[in-house]
């Protein structure tokens, strides 16, 4: 490791929480990872979020594949990677809790005792821009509303407030994704069969991601 790679390893175990100040992450602390006791329905509800099919391992592994595809446009290649990071963090902090909660942070779900290994059909490869850019916000309000759900159904405060934490994430990386697909596909709709439009102020009309444009056309 060169001297310079050194200091900078050392800058980051200094900062107390480097994720937090990324700037694709919301500027507050995360809280650590704790449960009140051990409880095999709630690490089944994490796990949902962890490695089900729009779990973290599948934003990280779709995030960092849209980085690769955009490598023709800087703004947009980076934010991919920076959100993949953060997302790399929710799925360390869910690890840690589905751990404490006694269940092994293997990356799949147990539906009725049942395993699911996660895989990599669950991530969205795209043609363009649009598509992957409208997967990509639709990934987002899944995740959100997948955290909502489980926030209702888990009695445990601690993991009540980390969700609300990743949660405050995910809404921001809503709005970034949004806003990239105003820029670069404004007035764009992503399906033939629902009003799914990218509005020119950054909003996205319609339910969300329902379906995918043709080719390849670079954008
Ligand atoms: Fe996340």
């Amino acid at each position: 490791m060169s001297k310079k790679d050194k200091e900078k390893r050392d800058e980051m175990r200094t900062d107390p929480d480097p994720h937090q100040n990324r700037w694709c992450a919301l500027p507050e602390p995360y809280p650590g990872p704790q449960v009140l006791r051990p409880n095999q329905y709630y690490a089944m509800l994490l796990l949902e979020d962890y490695a089900g099919t729009n779990g973290e391992m599948t934003a990280i592994t779709q995030y960092l594949y849209h980085h690769l595809t955009f490598e023709a446009y800087n703004d947009l290649a980076e934010l991919e990677e920076c959100v993949a990071i953060i997302e790399m963090h929710h799925l360390e902090l869910l690890g840690q809790t589905i751990q404490l909660l006694g269940v092994p942070p293997e990356f799949r779900t147990l539906t009725n005792n049942r395993a699911n290994y996660w895989n990599a059909s669950y991530v969205y490869y795209g043609n363009n821009i649009c598509d992957r850019l409208a997967a990509d916000i639709a990934a987002e309000k899944t995740a959100i509303q997948n955290y909502r759900d489980h926030q209702y159904l888990i009695g445990d405060p601690n993991i009540k407030q980390l969700l609300e934490r990743i949660i405050k994430d995910e809404e921001h990386h809503l709005r970034l994704f949004s806003e990239a697909a105003a820029k670069y596909c404004p007035g764009t709709c992503v399906t033939s069969t629902t009003n799914n439009c990218f509005g020119p102020m950054g909003s996205m009309m319609g339910n969300g991601f329902n379906g995918m444009m043709g080719g390849d056309s670079g954008r």
